[in-house]
């Protein structure tokens, strides 16, 4: 592996070796990780980003990495200048890796088939999002400790989700029983997976996935529908009290409070969304330190 785009491309042992160093890197915080070696590693981010952004950078940080921050609207991408373009040069210069984001499906995976260094998808479009699923996945990992047979409900804008169509990838590699749940328009049926009425989903599942209401990747009129989505389509209180004793509430989040999840629900018991965020941390440590060390 010479770089990180796809979950769909990796086999069991390579899911679980990430999981593992994942599992490392959050028992050994406070270890130093700096090789001494100066490496160098930029962030493109072509798309908005809070999560993904700073915990990569902190991951970068705490093995010891140059990071050289890129801000796409002060760069000569406001000259046009292409994607392409961009990330040869920042690989002539002499960084060592790229991590990008972009509203392009795709031009992840095109850019490390021509470049040299390797390139880390932070999300591509609707595409992929490979390290918020070993994120996701070590999450429902340290819960359960196991996939095989684990009951896994996905929700929301599957179609428009780079979160969902990584998971769905990932955990059909691992064995889990996956089945999804969405208004018929949002529904992806490339993955593979059943779709069932969200009222029986939520009483059958282990992990209930919320996905963001992708509004950037929708045709205007549908920000309109947003008002009863939760009634409809996410999770409310009422819902919530179906779920199993142990079951878990997951969402990659930015959350949009009260359309895919009732406020209260955020931070209660089962919810692990801010776990979720620390464990990206760690996530993102294992990929880096996997290509790079
Ligand atoms: C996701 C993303 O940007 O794909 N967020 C994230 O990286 N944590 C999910 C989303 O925005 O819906």
């Amino acid at each position: 592996m010479n770089s990180f785009v796809s979950m769909k491309t990796l086999n069991e042992a390579e899911i679980y070796h990430l999981i593992k160093r994942t599992d490392w890197f959050a028992n050994n915080k406070s270890v130093d990780l700096s090789t001494g070696k100066k490496r160098f590693v930029s962030n493109l981010f072509y798309e908005p980003s809070t999560r993904t952004k700073l915990s990569f950078e902190i991951a970068e940080k705490r093995l010891g990495f140059e990071v050289l921050d890129f801000q796409v609207e002060q760069s000569s991408v406001v000259k046009g200048e292409s994607v392409y373009d961009t990330a040869k040069t920042i690989q002539s210069i002499g960084v060592d890796a790229i991590v990008i984001r972009h509203p392009e499906k795709n031009i992840v995976q095109q850019l490390s088939e021509s470049l040299s260094i390797p390139i880390i998808n932070a999300g591509d479009g609707s595409g992929e999002h490979p390290t918020q699923s070993l994120l996701d996945l070590y999450t429902m990992y340290k819960e359960f400790n196991e996939f095989k047979g684990l009951n896994v409900l996905i929700v929301g804008d599957i179609v428009h989700s780079r979160v969902a169509h990584s998971n769905a990838y990932a955990l059909k590699t691992l064995g889990a029983n996956v089945f999804l749940s969405a208004k018929s328009k949002w529904q992806d049926n490339t993955l593979g997976f059943p779709y069932v009425n969200l009222d029986e989903g939520i009483k059958r599942a282990d992990v209930v996935m919320l996905l963001r209401v992708q509004r950037e990747r929708h045709a205007s009129q549908e920000m309109n529908e947003e008002d009863s989505y939760l009634e409809k389509y996410g999770l409310t209180v009422a819902r919530e009290l179906q779920m199993k004793p142990n079951s878990i509430i997951m969402h990659p989040a930015p959350v949009i409070r009260g359309v895919e999840i009732a406020d209260q629900l955020v931070e209660c018991n089962r919810s692990r969304i801010f776990k979720q965020m620390e464990y990206g941390v760690y996530a993102r440590m294992a990929v880096l330190d996997h290509l790079l060390n």
